[in-house]
């Protein structure tokens, strides 16, 4: 189904290369599919659990930028179901995906799973906030347990997302998942 992405996505040039490539009709139905965007009880949990993501942004000078982001699991808090919240910790210091967003407010995340082989891109707009504009939000996205200094906020509005398929995602496991696994072999 459609979750609004083709609005973003589907710009003239993409239209065209779906033309040229005969792909067109296929994705012209997709467009007149709905408009929904709000997440719903899918994304939500895939969100909630993720312990890293990337997020591209887009420069003054029109260059794109991707950085990965990592956190203790649900460090991208959704506040609601078209607004999510991450704590930005103290890092590099050279602010690039801060500075991009003040300059375009927009930005596209992409979370993905690897044991279970799925992945999410959501198209959002995007603010960076210091603590005393949102104290509430502020504490909501904040984990005290995680031992980094929080600089600000960033807030995304949910735009527009869509699940990819899952072709050529290898699943992949951390340390936790191997020593849960392993566990519960003892057990059995
Ligand atoms: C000591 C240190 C700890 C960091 N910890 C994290 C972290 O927990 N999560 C994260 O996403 N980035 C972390 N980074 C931050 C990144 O290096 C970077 O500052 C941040 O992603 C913004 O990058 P950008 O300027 O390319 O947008 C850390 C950096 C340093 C130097």
């Amino acid at each position: 189904m459609n979750r609004n992405f083709t609005k973003y996505a589907y710009t003239d040039s993409v239209r065209d290369a779906q033309e040229q490539y005969g792909s067109r009709r296929g994705n012209a139905s997709m467009e007149k599919s709905g408009d929904r965007f709000e997440l719903t009880p899918r994304e939500i949990p895939f969100i909630e659990s993720r312990d890293s993501f990337f997020m591209a942004t887009v420069g003054e000078n029109d260059w794109p930028y991707m950085q990965h982001r990592g956190g203790p699991p649900g460090f991208l808090k959704v506040i609601n179901e078209t607004t999510l919240a991450m704590a930005d910790y103290r890092g590099n210091r050279q602010y690039i995906s801060v500075g991009n967003i003040n300059a375009s407010g927009r930005v596209a995340l992409f979370l993905i799973d690897y044991p279970s082989r799925n992945r999410l891109k959501i198209w959002a707009e995007a603010e960076v906030l210091e603590s005393s504009e949102n104290p509430e939000m502020f504490a909501a996205a904040s984990d005290p347990e995680y031992g980094a200094v929080v600089e600000r906020l960033m807030v995304f509005t949910v735009k527009a997302f869509d699940w990819n398929c899952q072709q050529h995602i290898t699943p992949r496991f951390t340390h936790e998942q191997i020593r849960q696994g392993l566990a519960q072999l003892a057990t059995e």
